[in-house]
């Protein structure tokens, strides 16, 4: 026998960035923001695409990334856009401070850096809308910066692969620490697509393809069978049930009433229906009575389900018919169905439409003209 084949084959010592970047080069997934392979990928499109992903996944992100880069090729193109128009073509992506907080991005790189983004961490963070996350990520894939922007993916493949016992958000410190040692000294920004792209991939929440996996060897998690138990989270606080009532009135000739909410708060600035305030005590009973106008109200079957970072909304919608002649109360208006979809609508509201126009809205009954 040969002295080889007596000595086991040792565990390796620890996980080598090498071995994922080979993984990536092989692997790496196509993404419409994302340079060939060997090039860098402008500020521009990684500080955009970023932000959008925060939003939501990389398959919904697609488009509108695109929509975006065609109305606004570059960084100068989208601070001159009004905030108006940037809200439109995000309307459906949610959460429309982060649209907002865009916007005054753009402004802030065009007035304070002449259209450049800075090219250094702080600098990075200086700007609005930017946290941490977002400027490790613009730092390291359009600068090379030696940092690691650390996201749910990232947190998942680190606590595996050193099997973290604390639980989120406490161990995010330990997370970033972990996955900032593994740096190589080349390459930060493959580095943190591939840690992303591993854990979208093979580091599954449920049933990870570890056999695949290049850093099988040295993950603690999966040589104790443990894999799927990571990252161990604390118990979340529910946000508690708010409930309201939203009010579709349509005139004879299609249009809706409509009106933009307050200038701060949830959905600033945004277009809805009229409706009542969402509360954890809202009564049915009393919604009618908040109308916006007088009218036949029907009350559709079923609620709108809608959930907010912070709480869950449900919402009876009521509809109605009125006369062409009906003028809209005061701080309100009409706009053409073939108009509302370029209302900057948010998520919740074109819900509230959708369940309103699958229940056909109703012949106009008898109507009480004395608009309130
Ligand atoms: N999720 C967020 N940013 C990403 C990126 N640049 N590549 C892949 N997934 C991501």
């Amino acid at each position: 026998m040969t002295v080889a084949a007596r000595v086991p084959r040792r565990k390796k010592a620890g996980p080598d960035a090498a071995d994922l970047l080979a993984w990536y080069d092989r692997h790496r997934r196509v993404m419409p923001w994302r340079a060939l392979k060997g090039q860098r990928t402008p500020p521009y499109r990684v500080w955009l695409s970023e932000i959008m992903l925060q939003q939501t996944t990389v398959k919904t992100v697609g488009p509108y990334f695109e929509k975006f880069l065609t109305k606004w090729p570059t960084v100068d193109a989208l601070a001159a856009a009004s905030l108006d128009d940037v809200l439109r073509a995000w309307a459906g992506l949610g959460y429309y401070a982060r649209a907002r907080n865009l916007h005054a991005c753009a402004r802030a790189v065009v007035e304070r850096h002449n259209g450049i983004f800075p090219d250094t961490i702080d600098g990075l963070l200086a700007l609005p809308g930017i946290g941490d996350y977002t400027a490790a990520a613009v730092g390291a894939i359009a600068f090379d910066a030696p940092v690691v922007p650390v996201d749910g993916n990232v947190e998942r493949v680190i606590t595996r692969l050193y099997a973290v016992e604390d639980a989120l958000p406490a161990a995010k410190p330990q997370i970033k620490q972990l996955a900032t040692a593994l740096l190589p000294a080349q390459r930060s920004g493959d580095f943190a697509q591939a840690l992303m792209d591993l854990g979208a991939t093979i580091c599954s929440p449920k049933r990870p393809a570890c056999a695949l996996c290049p850093w099988s060897e040295s993950c603690v998690a999966y040589a104790q069978g443990r894999q799927e138990e990571f990252p161990h989270k604390a118990a979340k606080k529910e946000g508690k049930l708010r409930r309201g009532a939203a009010f579709v009135v349509v005139r004879d000739d299609g249009f809706i009433l409509l009106r933009t909410r307050p200038d701060k708060g949830l959905l600033a600035q945004m277009t809805e229906v009229p409706g009542t305030a969402w509360s954890h005590d809202f009564d049915l009973a009393d919604a009618e009575a908040a109308a916006p106008l007088k009218a036949n109200w029907r009350r559709l079957p079923g609620v709108v389900e809608h959930t907010f970072t912070h709480f869950p909304l449900e919402l009876t919608v009521f509809v109605a018919r009125v006369p062409k002649s009906s003028k809209a109360p005061k701080d309100m208006r009409w706009s053409a169905v073939k108009d509302v979809q370029d209302e900057a609508l948010p998520t919740v509201m074109r819900k509230v439409l959708a369940h309103a126009f699958e229940t056909p809205v109703p012949a106009r009954g008898p109507v009480r003209r004395s608009a309130r």
